[in-house]
């Protein structure tokens, strides 16, 4: 396997991709915050079996942060960052200051009406603009044939893929399944804030989710009596909840009895403080394994 190239500023990353793009070769693209766990490497992964060479882009966006979130004390570390990345097959990693992306004097930013202020947007104001806007710089930085992102981040994985169809972008959105520990809690940067015991705690999250999916299958089709079922299990935990939804795919609630196609295009979200962290998660109603 060839040596990562960690590259810092967005001219030396052009440069460094000119000659893959000459030659036609297929460019996949895994945009992180850092602190890569298997979640990560499981995308970049993906990226290198379906793609001639993978750009790994590593930059806590402070765009995407409220005033009131605490941006210095988001976890990094670019060594570990850099081993994951090479072991999991990825060429580059673009690892740019802030600065770099956000020269003095920028002035565009993007906006996706409507998901973005949905679910997750109402709690974060202007968190999507921030993911819209440095995604679309880095798409048009590395100029991807894939770009793949967690389907963790469900209503970030949405805005995506909107602001690629409105855009006419030719990059390909890839959705991948969430990673999970055996203990069925999803993986995130996040879970580095909590104890080995919280995590155990946390475990309540995906099992709730999976509580709403059993029900479902038994033949339960009243939206509130299942999001009910799963918040019975969430209270088994200190868990605060923000929001339990069963979303339709404008990641609108749905309510009342659902019919079988409603089902089978919705998502159940979760969003919710543990011991102060904020964790979230998202499943289909109807369990896929
Ligand atoms: O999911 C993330 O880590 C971030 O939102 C992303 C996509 C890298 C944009 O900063």
């Amino acid at each position: 396997m060839a040596d990562l190239q960690t590259v810092v500023t967005p001219a030396e990353l052009r440069s460094v991709l000119a000659a893959a793009h000459a030659e036609g070769q297929s460019v996949g693209l895994v945009p992180t915050m850092g602190f890569l766990h298997e979640g990560h490497a499981t995308l970049i992964r993906r990226s290198a079996a379906e793609n001639a060479l993978t750009v790994v882009s590593v930059f806590v966006n402070p765009t995407q942060f409220a005033p009131t979130d605490d941006l210095a004390a988001y976890p990094r570390d670019l060594a570990r960052d850099q081993a994951v990345a090479q072991e999991a097959g990825a060429a580059l990693l673009f690892h740019p200051q802030p600065q770099e992306m956000y020269p003095v004097g920028h002035a565009t930013s993007v906006s996706v009406a409507g998901l973005s202020t949905r679910v997750e947007g109402a709690s974060r104001p202007g968190h999507f603009d921030g993911v819209a806007t440095i995604v679309l710089k880095l798409i048009g930085l590395v100029q991807p044939t894939r770009i793949y992102f967690g389907e963790k981040d469900w209503q970030q994985l949405a805005v995506v893929r909107r602001m690629a169809a409105d855009l006419f972008l030719s990059t390909e959105v890839v959705g991948v399944p969430t990673v999970r520990a055996d203990s069925g809690l999803a993986l995130s940067s996040r879970n580095s804030y909590l104890s080995a015991e919280q995590q155990v705690q946390a475990a309540v999250i995906s099992r709730a989710l999976r509580t709403i999916q059993a029900a479902y299958a038994g033949g339960e089709r009243d939206a509130q009596v299942l999001l009910q079922a799963g918040r019975a299990v969430l209270m088994e935990e200190p868990v605060e909840l923000d929001y339990l939804h069963l979303l339709d795919a404008e990641l609108e609630p749905l309510q009342g009895y659902l019919t079988s196609d409603q089902a089978a295009a919705s998502r159940l979200v979760f969003a919710g403080r543990l011991h102060g962290v904020r964790l979230i998660d998202n499943l289909p109603l109807i369990a896929q394994e």
